[in-house]
C-alpha cells in the first residue's frame, strides 16, 4: 500500500487549495474522479466575497452573512471566515489569481444580500475558471504532490475511530488500489446532479457526504439546499449560470408580459435573497402560465455587459442569442448544498484524521442559507486551518453531536413502484424535494428512494457508485426536509410557511455501529 501524509480527494478548490497548504509539511496525494478541472469550481462566475474595501469590515460582511443564514448561521465560524477572508485572497494573489483591477484597486461588484459590493472576482464572469487553473498548474508542478485523475474513491478506511487510508476504483484498469495515510481530506464537492435542472456539472453527487457516513462521521443540515434564481432557459441549449452579479450590476427581472415583479414580492426587489427571488420567480411563473421569466441588460451599454460578463455574452450569442439587445430567458436551478459532513471551525469531523473541506463539509458558516460568493471564501479560510490543525501528530475527533438520527427502514407501499435511474431520481427530487416542498411531495420522495436503496446492486463502475450515493444522500435530504416541519431559508414549505423557533435547531445523521 503506497503511504501519503495526506490524501485529499477532489481537485476543485478546496481540494487545491489544500494540497498546496499541505504540501509544506508533508507529502500529499490528490485523487480525483475525472479531469483534474472536472469540478463545480471551474463554472463559479460571480466571485469571491471578502470584506478588503474601506467602506467595508468584516462585521458587516458577518452581519449580512447570519441574515442570509436564517437563525442557523454559527457566530463564531462566520466571525472566523469574515475575519481570516482577506489574508486568504492575499494567498490567491500569491499564487497567481488575476482578480479583475479598475484604476489600480481590486474591482468589487455586488450580489444579492450584500449591503455593500465586496465580490472578487476574475475574468469578468471567469472567477472559477481562472482560480481553478491557477492553483492546478500551481499543483501540477510541485514535487510533493501526486495527482491521480480518473480515480474514484470508493472507501475511507478507518480503525478503533482514525481515520488511516482509503480505496479507490482506477478508472481505466478497473483495478481497487487501497492507499494509507496520516490524514485524509474530503473535498469531493456537492451533490447538485440529485436534481433534473441543476447548474452543477456531472461529478457533483454526493460522494463525499455518503462515503463520511459509511465511515461513521455526522452529516447535518441536509435540507438545506439552495436553488439558483436565474440559470439560462432556451429550448434544446444546455444548462448555463447567469450570474446574480448580472443583477448586480443593474440587471433587470422581468415576466414574460416585460414588467418588473419582484418589488410585488418584497421590498428587497431584484437583490433580495436567493431563496427569496427564487421562490418569487416560481410564483410568477406560475401567475403568467410560463416556464422562464427574463433577465433584462438591453438597457446597460453593450461593450460593458460584453467586457464584464464576456463567458455569458459569448455563450448566449453561441445559441443565437444576443443579450445586448435582447432580454435572458431564465428560470431557478438546483445550485448548492448548504448541509454536509459536520465539521469544527478546523475542518475536523468526528473521526480523528478526516478532514472536511468546501462545499461537502458543514462548517456552520451558511446556515440555512448561502450569502452568496460566500462558498469559494470558506473553502480557503477553513482549508487553511485545516491544513493548520494536522501539524499536531494526531489530531482528536471532534465530539458527537448531542442528538443525531439514523435512517430508518421504511415500507414501501405504492402500487406503482418507480424503477430507479438517474434520470427518475433526479425527476423525483426535483418534483418533491425542490423549491417548493410540502409533505405529501416529501414523504413520496422518502419512500421511493427508501424502495430504491433495497433494489441497489453491488456497485462495480462510476455510475453505479455515484448512482448508490445519491441515492443515500437523496434519503439524508428528503427525510430531514420532512422531519423539519418549518419554513427557513431555502427550506420552504408550503404546509409550514413560517419559520417555527422550535426549529432553531439542526438535523444530524449519524450511522448506527
Ligand atoms: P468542487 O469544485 O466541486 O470539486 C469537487 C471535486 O471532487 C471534483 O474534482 C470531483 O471530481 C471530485 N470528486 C467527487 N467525488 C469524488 C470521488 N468519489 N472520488 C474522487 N474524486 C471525487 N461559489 C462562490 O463562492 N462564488 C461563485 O461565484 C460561485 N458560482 C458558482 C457557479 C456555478 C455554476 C456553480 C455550480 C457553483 C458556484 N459556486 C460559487 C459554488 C462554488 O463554485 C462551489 O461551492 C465550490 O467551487 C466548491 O468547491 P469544492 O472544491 O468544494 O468542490
Ligand atoms: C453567481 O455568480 O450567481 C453564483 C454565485 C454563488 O453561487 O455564490
Amino acid at each position: 500500500m503506497s503511504e501519503y501524509d495526506y490524501i485529499i480527494i477532489g481537485s476543485g478548490i478546496a481540494g487545491l487549495y489544500d494540497a498546496l497548504m499541505a504540501q509544506e509539511l508533508g507529502s500529499v496525494l490528490i485523487i480525483t474522479k475525472g479531469s483534474i478541472d472536472e469540478c463545480n469550481t471551474r463554472y463559479a462566475q460571480g466571485g469571491i466575497a471578502a470584506a478588503i474595501s474601506s467602506l467595508d469590515s468584516p462585521e458587516l460582511h458577518m452581519q449580512d452573512t447570519i441574515s442570509a443564514g436564517a437563525g442557523l448561521c454559527d457566530p463564531e465560524a462566520v466571525r472566523i471566515l469574515t475575519e481570516e477572508a482577506a489574508d486568504r485572497i492575499a494567498d490567491l494573489v500569491k499564487f497567481g489569481v488575476p482578480f479583475d483591477t479598475v484604476n489600480g484597486e481590486i474591482a468589487l461588484t455586488k450580489e444579492a444580500a450584500h449591503s455593500i459590493p465586496r465580490i472578487l472576482h476574475a475574468g469578468g464572469d471567469a472567477t472559477g475558471e481562472r482560480i481553478e487553473v491557477t492553483l492546478s498548474n500551481a499543483a501540477r508542478s510541485s514535487k510533493r504532490i501526486t495527482i491521480l485523475e480518473y480515480c474514484l474513491a470508493i472507501e475511507i478506511l478507518v480503525l478503533e475511530g482514525g481515520v488511516y487510508g482509503v480505496t479507490a476504483l482506477d478508472l481505466h484498469s478497473g483495478s481497487l488500489e487501497k492507499f494509507g495515510c496520516r490524514f485524509v481530506i474530503l473535498a469531493t464537492g456537492g451533490v447538485g446532479r440529485l436534481f433534473k435542472i441543476t447548474t452543477n456539472p456531472d461529478v457533483a453527487t454526493g460522494d463525499g457526504i455518503a462515503l463520511a457516513y459509511e465511515a461513521g462521521a455526522e452529516i447535518t443540515d441536509m435540507e438545506f439546499f439552495q436553488f439558483h434564481p436565474t440559470a439560462l432557459r432556451l429550448p434544446g441549449v444546455p444548462l448555463f449560470l447567469i450570474s446574480e452579479a448580472v443583477r448586480g450590476e443593474g440587471g433587470i427581472l422581468r415576466n414574460a408580459d416585460g414588467e418588473q415583479f419582484m418589488l410585488n414580492y418584497t421590498s428587497e426587489g431584484d437583490l433580495a435573497p436567493r431563496d427569496v427571488v427564487a421562490r418569487s420567480i416560481v410564483s410568477e411563473m406560475k401567475r403568467t402560465g410560463t416556464d422562464r421569466v427574463y433577465l433584462d441588460v438591453t438597457h446597460m451599454q453593450a461593450r460593458i455587459v460584453s467586457a464584464r460578463f464576456p463567458q455569458i455574452y459569448r455563450f448566449c450569442l453561441d445559441h443565437d442569442l444576443d443579450i445586448t439587445s435582447s432580454m435572458i430567458p431564465v428560470a431557478p436551478a438546483a445550485h448548492y448544498i448548504m448541509g454536509g459532513v459536520r465539521a469544527n471551525y478546523w475542518g475536523e469531523t468526528n473521526i480523528s484524521g478526516l478532514f472536511a473541506s468546501g462545499e461537502v463539509a458543514c462548517t456552520g458558516v451558511h446556515g440555512a442559507n448561502r450569502l452568496a460568493s460566500n462558498s469559494l471564501l470558506e473553502v480557503l479560510v477553513f482549508g487553511k486551518r485545516i491544513v493548520e490543525r494536522s501539524k499536531r501528530a494526531a489530531n482528536a475527533a471532534i465530539s458527537a453531536g448531542e442528538e443525531a438520527f439514523s435512517l430508518k427502514e421504511r415500507d414501501w407501499d405504492s402500487s406503482s413502484p418507480s424503477v430507479l435511474s438517474l434520470t427518475a431520481l433526479q425527476a423525483l427530487l426535483w418534483e418533491n424535494a425542490g423549491i417548493m416542498r410540502s409533505r405529501e411531495g416529501l414523504q413520496k420522495a422518502v419512500n421511493t428512494l427508501a424502495a430504491w436503496e433495497k433494489e441497489l446492486v453491488i456497485p462495480t463502475d462510476r455510475p453505479s457508485y455515484e448512482l448508490a450515493n445519491m441515492v443515500l444522500v437523496g434519503r439524508f435530504m428528503t427525510e430531514a426536509a420532512l422531519m423539519r416541519e418549518e419554513s427557513r431559508g431555502a427550506h420552504f414549505r408550503s404546509d409550514f410557511p413560517e419559520p417555527s423557533d422550535a426549529w432553531l435547531r439542526h438535523i444530524v445523521y449519524r450511522k448506527e455501529p
